[in-house]
């Protein structure tokens, strides 16, 4: 319908450190009407950032349209492992300005956090501005050299 806004499809996950704020933000997520598939952990037993982060790239690379949300202690090992799929493009943003201009210059499509750095109403905050924030896709510029980060490596 015109003028109807397309649901967000998010695919959420993180490690044991990230998990209960992976829960909180989820259930925010899902609150603001966005699409969620948690991909877990779903306990807080000790696990591997770089399978969850496999998992969340997996989807977010089959639905172009998607985003992904990944938290770990410090957002830093989830950011690392995801960023290695070539059309994956994460940012570990700890302020929501590093969130808005990820969106608006280089389109990320992956938002990770740190929960052990960054508390969940600083995430909300964070993520708010992540998913309110559009790629400045009207600008050359930008396009350009988005496009090329998909050809390095
Ligand atoms: C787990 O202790 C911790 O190393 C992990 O959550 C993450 O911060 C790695 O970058």
């Amino acid at each position: 319908m015109i003028g109807e806004k397309k649901k967000k499809l998010v695919f959420i996950g993180a490690d044991h450190a990230g998990f209960k704020a992976k829960e909180d933000l989820k259930a925010y997520l899902q609150q603001k009407g966005f699409e969620v598939t948690d991909l877990g952990c779903f306990t807080e037993e000790s696990c591997d950032y770089p399978d969850v982060a496999r998992e969340v790239g997996e989807k977010v690379v089959e639905h172009p349209e998607s985003f992904g949300v990944l938290i770990c202690g410090t957002g830093i090992g989830v950011a690392m492992a995801v960023n290695k799929f070539k059309d994956i493009r994460a940012v570990n943003a700890v302020t929501a300005e590093m969130a808005e201009m990820a969106r608006k210059h280089n389109n990320a499509n992956v938002l990770t956090m740190g929960a052990r750095l960054t508390d969940i109403d600083a995430m909300k905050k964070i993520a708010d501005k992540f998913f309110e924030t559009d790629f400045e896709n009207g600008e050359e510029r930008h396009v350009r050299r988005v496009e090329k980060l998909s050809h390095i490596g």
